[in-house]
């Protein structure tokens, strides 16, 4: 078989994540204080590939770009391959197709998680040598997914998002494809959403008779595409860490996995993993409680924090109440306001959401 090669998507609209997305691309939201795309780039490089395509939109793959580098950190040759806007799972492989030439390869969407890697797909592919293979597993919402029916152990049949589905097996963002995909994504019209679906274009090769292998998927695998799904993937993350400090405790208390990294100095106060707290973050007088993934450089005194991520550089002071299941942006300041009359004030962006006791 020819050289497998990877390809990551990691453009896209993210509207589900504004108004995070207004100025970052979801794909370098942090889980477990580390961008979701890295756990795809290392799951490829654990696998052998080394050779993997990056999908990026014009407007975030600056910065997609600055922070995966060439690659070479993650063992990997990086290309990065600008789609001009985002028509679609299928319209990005089309984008894709001189990169890929006649490998076949793994596409991975650069906002998933997949625990356990592509390992065990790789392996399978390689065996069977299909013209396809797909990701399963079994969810409780299969209306909010692309949904796959099965029969004699074998893909017949698969609709995105369907109103009544059929089964609960819902396609996972990873997927195996031999150049013949090519001539499938090219076949097939734009949804009613107006984007070239990778349903569809796998539903072509079905269609031609093609053989489309089902994998069920081992162990978790998590979409990050909305709040409660980042911090899902940063629960199921932090479950797997194992703690250590070398950051500065003053009179401060460490229960559980916890990891403190370099630079970081905590001063009386309480943290209960799993939890990570970035490097040079300031903590004063609070208490971090299980789940919580505090970014480089963030200061947080007088305040509780739990459940939440926060990216770089965020300050929260004097909350009242325990902030919780929250995702704060980078520079965000939370705080209370001294000033008379006392009241709230606000700056907040487009498409913020603030819930207040
Ligand atoms: P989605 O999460 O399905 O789409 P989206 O990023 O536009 O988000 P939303 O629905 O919230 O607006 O995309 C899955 C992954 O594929 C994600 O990493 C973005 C990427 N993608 C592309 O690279 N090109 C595309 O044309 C699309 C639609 C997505």
């Amino acid at each position: 078989m020819q050289q497998l090669k990877g390809l990551i998507l990691s453009g896209g609209r993210g509207t589900r994540l504004r108004p995070i997305t207004h100025t970052s691309a979801k794909q370098l939201v942090p889980v477990a204080n580390k961008p979701v795309l890295f756990y795809g780039i290392e799951a490829m490089a654990q696998a052998g590939i080394d050779e993997v395509g990056i999908i990026i939109a014009p407007e975030t793959g600056g910065e997609i770009r600055a922070a995966a580098g060439d690659g070479s950190r993650f063992g990997v040759k990086l290309t990065y391959i600008v789609q001009d806007r985002p028509a679609g799972l299928a319209h990005a492989v089309l984008t894709a197709e001189e990169f890929l030439g006649e490998s076949p390869f793994v596409m991975y969407l650069g906002d998933n998680l997949l625990q356990g890697g592509i390992g065990d797909l790789v392996d399978a592919f390689r065996e069977h040598s299909p013209d396809a293979l797909i990701l399963l597993t079994p969810v409780p919402d299969p209306e909010h997914y692309g949904v796959a029916e099965l029969r004699d152990g074998a893909v017949v049949h698969l609709v995105e998002k369907p109103s009544a589905p059929q089964t609960d097996l819902a396609l996972v963002g990873v997927y195996m494809f031999t150049p013949v995909v090519h001539v499938a994504a090219r076949a097939i019209e734009p949804s009613a959403r107006g984007e070239l679906e990778i349903t569809d274009a796998i539903q072509h090769l079905v269609d031609q008779g093609r053989r489309v292998e089902p994998h069920i998927v081992q162990g978790w695998w998590k979409d990050t595409g909305r709040l409660e799904d980042m911090l899902a993937a940063n629960r199921l993350v932090l479950d797997t860490i194992a703690g250590h400090v070398e950051g500065e405790l003053v009179q401060s208390q460490v229960d559980g996995r916890v990891v403190i990294e370099a630079g970081a100095r905590l001063e009386r106060c309480a943290v209960r993993g799993p939890a990570i707290i970035g490097a040079g973050a300031r903590l004063v007088d609070c208490y971090v409680g299980p789940y919580t993934a505090i970014g480089e450089d963030c200061e947080i005194s007088n305040a509780e924090v739990e459940h939440s991520i926060l990216l770089a550089r965020s300050v929260v002071r004097d909350l009242d109440g325990r902030m919780e299941s929250s995702l704060l942006g980078r520079n965000v300041k939370v705080g209370r306001a001294h000033r008379q009359p006392r009241a709230f004030r606000f700056l907040v962006g487009d498409n913020s959401e603030i819930g207040i006791l």
